[in-house]
Protein backbone atom coordinates (compact mmCIF):
# COMPACT_ATOMS: atom_id res chain seq x y z
CA UNK A 1 0.00 0.00 0.00
CA UNK A 2 1.09 3.86 -0.70
CA UNK A 3 0.27 6.72 1.28
CA UNK A 4 0.80 10.00 -0.31
CA UNK A 5 -0.28 13.29 1.90
CA UNK A 6 -1.11 16.84 0.24
CA UNK A 7 -3.97 18.31 -0.98
CA UNK A 8 -6.54 16.70 -2.17
CA UNK A 9 -9.31 17.43 -4.90
CA UNK A 10 -11.93 14.63 -5.81
CA UNK A 11 -15.84 14.68 -6.25
CA UNK A 12 -18.86 13.39 -4.54
CA UNK A 13 -21.38 11.31 -6.28
CA UNK A 14 -23.85 14.58 -6.85
CA UNK A 15 -20.55 15.96 -8.35
CA UNK A 16 -19.54 18.77 -5.49
CA UNK A 17 -16.09 19.30 -5.55
CA UNK A 18 -14.68 17.69 -2.32
CA UNK A 19 -11.10 19.65 -1.00
CA UNK A 20 -8.95 18.63 2.19
CA UNK A 21 -5.90 21.49 2.46
CA UNK A 22 -4.01 18.59 4.57
CA UNK A 23 -5.28 15.67 2.76
CA UNK A 24 -4.79 11.69 2.90
CA UNK A 25 -5.18 9.19 -0.66
CA UNK A 26 -4.03 5.59 0.08
CA UNK A 27 -3.94 3.53 -3.16
CA UNK A 28 -2.88 -0.39 -2.79
CA UNK A 29 -3.14 -2.56 -5.84
CA UNK A 30 -6.59 -5.50 -6.71
CA UNK A 31 -5.81 -8.52 -7.63
CA UNK A 32 -4.78 -7.74 -11.08
CA UNK A 33 -2.21 -5.78 -10.09
CA UNK A 34 -4.02 -2.21 -10.48
CA UNK A 35 -3.58 0.03 -8.11
CA UNK A 36 -6.89 1.72 -6.76
CA UNK A 37 -8.14 4.22 -4.18
CA UNK A 38 -8.16 2.13 -0.62
CA UNK A 39 -9.26 5.71 1.15
CA UNK A 40 -9.25 9.68 0.13
CA UNK A 41 -10.31 12.78 2.86
CA UNK A 42 -8.81 14.26 5.40
CA UNK A 43 -5.43 13.68 7.03
CA UNK A 44 -6.64 14.12 10.76
CA UNK A 45 -9.64 11.83 10.42
CA UNK A 46 -7.58 9.11 7.93
CA UNK A 47 -3.74 9.31 9.15
CA UNK A 48 -4.67 6.87 12.62
CA UNK A 49 -5.67 4.14 10.46
CA UNK A 50 -4.09 4.02 7.06
CA UNK A 51 -0.37 5.39 7.73
CA UNK A 52 0.80 2.48 10.05
CA UNK A 53 1.37 0.01 7.30
CA UNK A 54 4.04 1.50 4.79
CA UNK A 55 5.79 4.75 3.87
CA UNK A 56 4.02 8.08 3.84
CA UNK A 57 4.97 10.16 0.35
CA UNK A 58 4.45 13.91 1.40
CA UNK A 59 3.78 16.69 -0.97
CA UNK A 60 3.62 20.06 0.24
CA UNK A 61 2.27 22.89 -1.55
CA UNK A 62 1.30 20.75 -3.99
CA UNK A 63 -2.59 18.80 -5.03
CA UNK A 64 -3.72 15.38 -5.85
CA UNK A 65 -6.39 15.49 -7.98
CA UNK A 66 -7.88 12.89 -10.67
CA UNK A 67 -6.30 12.45 -13.87
CA UNK A 68 -8.47 14.27 -16.51
CA UNK A 69 -10.77 12.19 -18.89
CA UNK A 70 -10.68 13.47 -23.17
CA UNK A 71 -13.86 12.43 -24.12
CA UNK A 72 -13.34 13.17 -27.73
CA UNK A 73 -9.84 13.54 -29.28
CA UNK A 74 -8.72 12.44 -32.65
CA UNK A 75 -5.27 10.98 -32.14
CA UNK A 76 -4.07 10.99 -35.86
CA UNK A 77 -5.07 15.06 -36.20
CA UNK A 78 -1.88 15.27 -33.88
CA UNK A 79 0.02 17.45 -36.63
CA UNK A 80 -3.45 18.98 -38.13
CA UNK A 81 -3.76 21.50 -34.72
CA UNK A 82 -3.72 24.66 -35.93
CA UNK A 83 -5.37 24.44 -39.71
CA UNK A 84 -7.20 27.64 -40.80
CA UNK A 85 -10.41 26.83 -43.03
CA UNK A 86 -14.04 28.67 -43.50
CA UNK A 87 -15.37 26.13 -41.68
CA UNK A 88 -15.80 22.29 -40.93
CA UNK A 89 -16.29 20.92 -44.46
CA UNK A 90 -12.92 22.60 -46.45
CA UNK A 91 -10.91 21.79 -43.04
CA UNK A 92 -11.84 17.86 -43.81
CA UNK A 93 -10.97 18.36 -47.27
CA UNK A 94 -8.16 20.44 -47.51
CA UNK A 95 -6.33 19.72 -44.39
CA UNK A 96 -7.62 16.59 -42.71
CA UNK A 97 -8.12 13.94 -45.12
CA UNK A 98 -5.47 14.14 -46.87
CA UNK A 99 -3.12 14.15 -43.64
CA UNK A 100 -4.90 10.86 -42.37
CA UNK A 101 -4.78 9.59 -45.32
CA UNK A 102 -0.65 8.90 -44.12
CA UNK A 103 -1.75 6.54 -41.45
CA UNK A 104 -2.06 3.13 -43.91
CA UNK A 105 1.74 3.08 -42.83
CA UNK A 106 1.75 1.27 -39.37
CA UNK A 107 5.53 2.96 -38.99
CA UNK A 108 3.73 5.92 -39.71
CA UNK A 109 0.79 5.30 -37.18
CA UNK A 110 3.64 3.99 -34.43
CA UNK A 111 5.41 7.04 -34.34
CA UNK A 112 2.20 9.89 -34.26
CA UNK A 113 1.09 7.13 -31.49
CA UNK A 114 3.57 7.20 -29.27
CA UNK A 115 3.82 11.24 -29.08
CA UNK A 116 0.45 11.55 -28.94
CA UNK A 117 0.38 8.92 -26.00
CA UNK A 118 3.23 11.41 -24.30
CA UNK A 119 1.24 14.01 -24.95
CA UNK A 120 -1.78 12.99 -23.46
CA UNK A 121 0.18 11.95 -19.99
CA UNK A 122 2.18 15.25 -20.12
CA UNK A 123 -0.99 17.02 -19.81
CA UNK A 124 -2.31 15.22 -17.05
CA UNK A 125 -5.23 13.08 -19.63
CA UNK A 126 -5.16 9.26 -17.98
CA UNK A 127 -8.55 8.38 -19.94
CA UNK A 128 -9.19 9.14 -23.60
CA UNK A 129 -12.26 8.23 -25.50
CA UNK A 130 -9.97 8.44 -28.94
CA UNK A 131 -10.64 8.53 -33.06
CA UNK A 132 -7.96 6.64 -34.73
CA UNK A 133 -8.26 6.52 -38.82
CA UNK A 134 -10.31 4.29 -41.14
CA UNK A 135 -6.74 2.04 -41.97
CA UNK A 136 -6.96 -0.74 -39.00
CA UNK A 137 -2.90 -0.26 -38.77
CA UNK A 138 -3.48 3.49 -36.88
CA UNK A 139 -5.75 1.13 -34.32
CA UNK A 140 -3.38 -1.41 -33.88
CA UNK A 141 -0.71 1.90 -33.39
CA UNK A 142 -2.71 3.62 -30.79
CA UNK A 143 -4.26 0.33 -28.53
CA UNK A 144 -0.10 -0.96 -28.82
CA UNK A 145 1.05 2.01 -27.63
CA UNK A 146 -1.73 2.83 -25.12
CA UNK A 147 -1.02 -1.08 -23.46
CA UNK A 148 2.41 -0.21 -22.91
CA UNK A 149 2.03 3.15 -20.99
CA UNK A 150 -1.06 1.13 -19.19
CA UNK A 151 -3.43 3.95 -20.35
CA UNK A 152 -7.47 3.80 -20.08
CA UNK A 153 -8.26 4.27 -23.58
CA UNK A 154 -10.96 3.41 -25.89
CA UNK A 155 -10.42 3.88 -29.58
CA UNK A 156 -11.83 2.41 -33.20
CA UNK A 157 -11.28 2.15 -36.76
CA UNK A 158 -13.04 4.88 -38.79
CA UNK A 159 -15.75 4.22 -40.90
CA UNK A 160 -16.33 6.18 -44.01
CA UNK A 161 -17.16 4.54 -46.92
CA UNK A 162 -18.18 7.41 -49.13
CA UNK A 163 -18.06 11.10 -49.92
CA UNK A 164 -14.10 10.78 -48.81
CA UNK A 165 -11.39 11.16 -50.82
CA UNK A 166 -9.02 7.77 -52.09
CA UNK A 167 -6.75 7.00 -49.23
CA UNK A 168 -9.35 7.37 -46.28
CA UNK A 169 -12.20 5.42 -47.76
CA UNK A 170 -12.80 2.25 -46.88
CA UNK A 171 -15.12 -0.50 -48.12
CA UNK A 172 -18.54 -1.40 -46.20
CA UNK A 173 -17.89 -5.04 -46.08
CA UNK A 174 -14.52 -4.82 -45.55
CA UNK A 175 -14.66 -1.98 -42.92
CA UNK A 176 -17.34 -4.36 -40.95
CA UNK A 177 -15.04 -7.41 -41.14
CA UNK A 178 -12.02 -5.13 -39.94
CA UNK A 179 -14.10 -4.09 -37.03
CA UNK A 180 -15.07 -7.14 -35.55
CA UNK A 181 -11.66 -8.36 -35.56
CA UNK A 182 -10.51 -5.34 -33.84
CA UNK A 183 -12.92 -5.54 -31.08
CA UNK A 184 -11.93 -9.32 -30.80
CA UNK A 185 -8.77 -8.46 -30.47
CA UNK A 186 -8.41 -5.27 -28.50
CA UNK A 187 -12.08 -4.96 -26.38
CA UNK A 188 -11.15 -5.51 -22.64
CA UNK A 189 -7.52 -6.14 -22.66
CA UNK A 190 -5.51 -4.81 -20.18
CA UNK A 191 -7.09 -1.27 -19.85
CA UNK A 192 -8.27 -0.99 -23.61
CA UNK A 193 -11.71 -0.54 -24.91
CA UNK A 194 -13.33 -0.74 -28.40
CA UNK A 195 -15.44 2.21 -30.05
CA UNK A 196 -17.47 1.36 -33.07
CA UNK A 197 -16.69 4.81 -35.15
CA UNK A 198 -18.62 5.59 -37.84
CA UNK A 199 -16.81 9.21 -38.84
CA UNK A 200 -20.09 10.93 -39.26
CA UNK A 201 -23.65 10.31 -41.11
CA UNK A 202 -22.56 12.21 -44.19
CA UNK A 203 -19.20 9.84 -44.66
CA UNK A 204 -20.99 6.53 -44.21
CA UNK A 205 -23.64 4.61 -46.53
CA UNK A 206 -27.01 3.26 -45.06
CA UNK A 207 -25.31 -0.18 -45.17
CA UNK A 208 -22.05 1.09 -43.76
CA UNK A 209 -24.36 2.24 -40.46
CA UNK A 210 -26.61 -0.54 -40.42
CA UNK A 211 -23.77 -2.96 -40.02
CA UNK A 212 -22.05 -0.91 -37.36
CA UNK A 213 -25.80 -0.47 -35.72
CA UNK A 214 -25.18 -4.68 -35.45
CA UNK A 215 -21.98 -4.66 -34.26
CA UNK A 216 -23.70 -2.32 -31.43
CA UNK A 217 -26.11 -4.74 -30.74
CA UNK A 218 -24.21 -7.62 -30.71
CA UNK A 219 -21.37 -6.08 -28.67
CA UNK A 220 -23.43 -4.66 -26.22
CA UNK A 221 -20.45 -3.42 -24.32
CA UNK A 222 -18.53 -1.61 -26.72
CA UNK A 223 -18.48 2.08 -27.18
CA UNK A 224 -20.01 4.03 -30.27
CA UNK A 225 -18.51 7.74 -31.28
CA UNK A 226 -19.36 10.01 -34.16
CA UNK A 227 -19.97 13.42 -34.91
CA UNK A 228 -23.14 14.80 -35.23
CA UNK A 229 -24.62 18.70 -35.51
CA UNK A 230 -21.58 20.77 -35.78
CA UNK A 231 -21.88 22.67 -38.56
CA UNK A 232 -24.56 24.20 -40.35
CA UNK A 233 -23.60 23.26 -43.83
CA UNK A 234 -22.91 19.68 -42.46
CA UNK A 235 -26.43 19.30 -41.15
CA UNK A 236 -27.91 20.28 -44.15
CA UNK A 237 -25.75 17.55 -46.11
CA UNK A 238 -26.61 15.30 -43.65
CA UNK A 239 -30.46 15.84 -43.94
CA UNK A 240 -30.06 15.72 -47.64
CA UNK A 241 -28.68 12.21 -47.49
CA UNK A 242 -31.13 10.96 -45.15
CA UNK A 243 -34.70 12.77 -45.34
CA UNK A 244 -36.63 10.17 -44.05
CA UNK A 245 -34.76 10.63 -40.64
CA UNK A 246 -36.61 12.91 -38.22
CA UNK A 247 -33.39 15.15 -38.01
CA UNK A 248 -29.77 14.71 -38.28
CA UNK A 249 -29.51 12.63 -34.48
CA UNK A 250 -31.93 10.56 -35.66
CA UNK A 251 -30.24 9.08 -38.28
CA UNK A 252 -28.05 7.39 -35.68
CA UNK A 253 -30.68 6.73 -33.84
CA UNK A 254 -32.70 4.96 -36.65
CA UNK A 255 -29.40 2.58 -37.24
CA UNK A 256 -29.34 1.61 -33.94
CA UNK A 257 -26.33 3.51 -32.97
CA UNK A 258 -27.60 5.91 -29.73
CA UNK A 259 -27.13 3.68 -26.50
CA UNK A 260 -25.37 3.73 -23.37
CA UNK A 261 -21.77 4.00 -24.27
CA UNK A 262 -22.63 6.00 -27.20
CA UNK A 263 -20.42 9.32 -27.57
CA UNK A 264 -21.24 12.07 -29.93
CA UNK A 265 -19.03 15.02 -30.72
CA UNK A 266 -20.51 18.36 -30.80
CA UNK A 267 -24.00 18.48 -30.35
CA UNK A 268 -24.30 21.87 -30.73
CA UNK A 269 -27.39 22.40 -33.28
CA UNK A 270 -30.23 20.31 -31.57
CA UNK A 271 -34.02 20.97 -31.02
CA UNK A 272 -35.42 19.59 -28.00
CA UNK A 273 -36.35 16.42 -29.47
CA UNK A 274 -33.17 15.44 -30.35
CA UNK A 275 -32.23 16.46 -26.70
CA UNK A 276 -34.96 14.63 -25.09
CA UNK A 277 -33.31 11.26 -27.62
CA UNK A 278 -30.27 11.57 -25.74
CA UNK A 279 -31.70 11.49 -22.58
CA UNK A 280 -33.72 8.42 -23.26
CA UNK A 281 -30.95 6.71 -24.84
CA UNK A 282 -28.90 7.52 -22.38
CA UNK A 283 -26.21 9.13 -24.89
CA UNK A 284 -23.77 11.24 -24.09
CA UNK A 285 -22.17 14.66 -25.74
CA UNK A 286 -18.52 15.29 -26.16
CA UNK A 287 -18.69 19.11 -25.40
CA UNK A 288 -15.52 20.83 -27.50
CA UNK A 289 -15.18 24.36 -26.87
CA UNK A 290 -11.87 24.96 -28.49
CA UNK A 291 -12.54 23.14 -31.08
CA UNK A 292 -16.31 24.69 -32.22
CA UNK A 293 -14.56 28.60 -31.20
CA UNK A 294 -11.60 27.81 -33.83
CA UNK A 295 -13.98 26.36 -36.24
CA UNK A 296 -16.85 28.44 -35.92
CA UNK A 297 -19.39 25.82 -35.59
CA UNK A 298 -21.30 27.50 -32.78
CA UNK A 299 -21.85 27.53 -28.81
CA UNK A 300 -23.26 23.79 -26.69
CA UNK A 301 -26.14 24.59 -25.43
CA UNK A 302 -25.63 24.26 -21.63
CA UNK A 303 -29.16 25.27 -20.82
CA UNK A 304 -30.41 23.05 -23.34
CA UNK A 305 -28.43 20.04 -21.82
CA UNK A 306 -29.17 20.50 -18.77
CA UNK A 307 -33.17 21.02 -19.58
CA UNK A 308 -33.41 17.89 -20.34
CA UNK A 309 -31.10 15.93 -18.61
CA UNK A 310 -28.41 14.23 -20.96
CA UNK A 311 -25.34 13.54 -20.26
CA UNK A 312 -21.65 15.57 -21.31
CA UNK A 313 -18.36 16.63 -20.59
CA UNK A 314 -15.61 17.93 -21.89
CA UNK A 315 -13.27 16.89 -24.89
CA UNK A 316 -10.21 18.44 -26.67
CA UNK A 317 -11.69 17.40 -30.34
CA UNK A 318 -7.94 17.83 -31.23
CA UNK A 319 -7.10 18.89 -33.81
CA UNK A 320 -10.18 20.56 -34.49
CA UNK A 321 -9.47 21.72 -31.22
CA UNK A 322 -6.28 23.96 -30.22
CA UNK A 323 -5.04 22.02 -27.38
CA UNK A 324 -4.34 18.83 -25.59
CA UNK A 325 -4.57 20.79 -22.34
CA UNK A 326 -7.71 20.24 -20.01
CA UNK A 327 -7.07 23.92 -18.26
CA UNK A 328 -7.41 25.41 -22.06
CA UNK A 329 -10.37 23.38 -22.79
CA UNK A 330 -12.22 24.17 -19.29
CA UNK A 331 -11.21 27.89 -20.04
CA UNK A 332 -13.21 27.67 -23.66
CA UNK A 333 -16.29 25.75 -21.73
CA UNK A 334 -16.24 28.80 -19.48
CA UNK A 335 -16.15 31.26 -21.82
CA UNK A 336 -19.38 29.53 -24.09
CA UNK A 337 -21.07 29.14 -21.10
CA UNK A 338 -20.74 32.48 -20.90
CA UNK A 339 -22.30 33.48 -23.87
CA UNK A 340 -25.57 31.07 -22.94
CA UNK A 341 -25.33 32.76 -19.52
CA UNK A 342 -26.63 35.88 -21.66
CA UNK A 343 -29.71 34.43 -22.85
CA UNK A 344 -30.06 31.97 -19.80
CA UNK A 345 -28.59 33.58 -16.30
CA UNK A 346 -26.26 30.32 -16.52
CA UNK A 347 -22.84 29.98 -15.71
CA UNK A 348 -20.12 27.56 -14.88
CA UNK A 349 -18.48 27.30 -11.59
CA UNK A 350 -14.42 26.10 -11.93
CA UNK A 351 -16.21 22.97 -10.06
CA UNK A 352 -18.65 22.39 -12.57
CA UNK A 353 -15.97 22.70 -15.37
CA UNK A 354 -13.62 20.66 -13.57
CA UNK A 355 -16.09 17.82 -12.88
CA UNK A 356 -17.15 17.92 -16.68
CA UNK A 357 -13.23 16.95 -17.60
CA UNK A 358 -13.02 14.04 -14.76
CA UNK A 359 -15.86 12.58 -12.75
CA UNK A 360 -18.50 14.07 -15.33
CA UNK A 361 -16.65 12.94 -18.76
CA UNK A 362 -15.95 9.57 -16.59
CA UNK A 363 -19.73 9.02 -16.19
CA UNK A 364 -20.81 10.25 -19.77
CA UNK A 365 -18.84 6.98 -21.32
CA UNK A 366 -20.11 4.97 -18.37
CA UNK A 367 -16.93 4.57 -16.37
CA UNK A 368 -18.20 7.00 -13.19
CA UNK A 369 -16.53 5.14 -10.16
CA UNK A 370 -13.89 3.54 -11.85
CA UNK A 371 -11.48 6.38 -13.49
CA UNK A 372 -11.82 10.17 -13.20
CA UNK A 373 -12.35 10.68 -9.39
CA UNK A 374 -10.24 9.59 -6.07
CA UNK A 375 -13.17 8.11 -4.15
CA UNK A 376 -12.36 4.52 -2.97
CA UNK A 377 -12.70 1.86 -5.50
CA UNK A 378 -11.58 4.10 -8.43
CA UNK A 379 -8.44 3.09 -10.31
CA UNK A 380 -5.93 5.13 -9.01
CA UNK A 381 -4.83 7.65 -12.29
CA UNK A 382 -4.20 10.82 -10.09
CA UNK A 383 -2.01 14.01 -10.69
CA UNK A 384 0.69 16.12 -8.97
CA UNK A 385 -0.19 19.73 -9.51
CA UNK A 386 2.03 22.58 -9.41
CA UNK A 387 -0.38 25.82 -7.91
CA UNK A 388 3.22 27.64 -7.90
CA UNK A 389 4.01 26.27 -11.53
CA UNK A 390 4.87 29.55 -13.29
CA UNK A 391 5.19 33.63 -11.07
CA UNK A 392 2.13 34.67 -11.86
CA UNK A 393 0.14 31.42 -11.10
CA UNK A 394 2.32 31.38 -7.59
CA UNK A 395 1.32 34.70 -6.81
CA UNK A 396 -2.31 34.21 -7.74
CA UNK A 397 -3.08 31.08 -6.34
CA UNK A 398 -1.26 32.03 -3.18
CA UNK A 399 -4.28 34.93 -2.34
CA UNK A 400 -7.17 32.34 -3.22
CA UNK A 401 -9.60 32.52 -0.77
CA UNK A 402 -11.90 29.52 -1.12
CA UNK A 403 -11.94 26.83 -3.55
CA UNK A 404 -13.37 28.40 -6.59
CA UNK A 405 -10.61 31.43 -6.76
CA UNK A 406 -7.92 28.58 -6.47
CA UNK A 407 -9.32 26.75 -9.11
CA UNK A 408 -10.59 29.46 -11.26
CA UNK A 409 -6.60 30.74 -11.39
CA UNK A 410 -5.42 26.96 -11.94
CA UNK A 411 -7.94 26.90 -15.16
CA UNK A 412 -7.64 30.83 -16.33
CA UNK A 413 -3.53 30.60 -16.35
CA UNK A 414 -2.56 26.88 -16.03
CA UNK A 415 -1.22 24.46 -18.81
CA UNK A 416 1.10 21.45 -18.71
CA UNK A 417 3.40 23.85 -16.89
CA UNK A 418 1.20 22.34 -13.78
CA UNK A 419 0.99 18.61 -14.41
CA UNK A 420 4.17 18.10 -12.09
CA UNK A 421 3.57 14.08 -12.40
CA UNK A 422 1.09 12.01 -13.92
CA UNK A 423 0.60 9.02 -11.63
CA UNK A 424 -1.06 5.75 -13.98
CA UNK A 425 -3.27 3.34 -11.81
CA UNK A 426 -1.26 -0.29 -13.04
CA UNK A 427 1.30 -1.11 -11.05
CA UNK A 428 3.15 -3.42 -13.47
CA UNK A 429 4.92 -2.16 -16.71
CA UNK A 430 2.91 -3.86 -19.26
CA UNK A 431 5.08 -4.79 -22.57
CA UNK A 432 2.62 -5.66 -25.53
CA UNK A 433 2.28 -8.95 -27.03
N1 LIG B 1 -16.88 15.60 -38.49
C1 LIG B 1 -16.47 14.55 -39.23
N2 LIG B 1 -15.14 14.34 -39.06
C2 LIG B 1 -14.72 15.27 -38.20
C3 LIG B 1 -13.44 15.56 -37.62
O1 LIG B 1 -12.43 14.91 -37.87
N3 LIG B 1 -13.40 16.63 -36.76
C4 LIG B 1 -14.51 17.35 -36.45
N4 LIG B 1 -14.38 18.36 -35.60
N5 LIG B 1 -15.70 17.10 -36.96
C5 LIG B 1 -15.81 16.07 -37.85
ZN1 LIG C 1 -13.94 15.16 -33.63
Amino acid sequence: MQVFRSALLRFAEDGQALYDEDGLLAVAPDAQGRQRVVAAGPWQALAAQWTGQGAVTHWPGRILAPGFVDLHVHFPQTDVIGSPADGLLPWLENYTFPHESRFCAPEYADDVAAFFVDELLRNGVTTALAFATSHPASVNALFGEAQRRCLRLVTGKVLQDRHSPDGVRDQTEQSLLDTEALIQRWHGVDRLGYAITPRFAPTSTPEQLRGAGELAARYGDVWIQSHVAENLDEIRWARELFPRSRSYLAVYDDFGLMRERAVYAHCIHFDDADRALMRERKTAAAVSPTSNLFLGSGFFDYAGADRAGFRYGLASDVGGGTSFSPFHTMLAAYYVAREGQTKTGLSLSPAQLWWQHTAGAAQAMGLAGVVGNLQPGCEADFLVLNPQATPLLARKTQQAQSLDELLFALIVLGDDRVIEQTVISQAKYAPSA
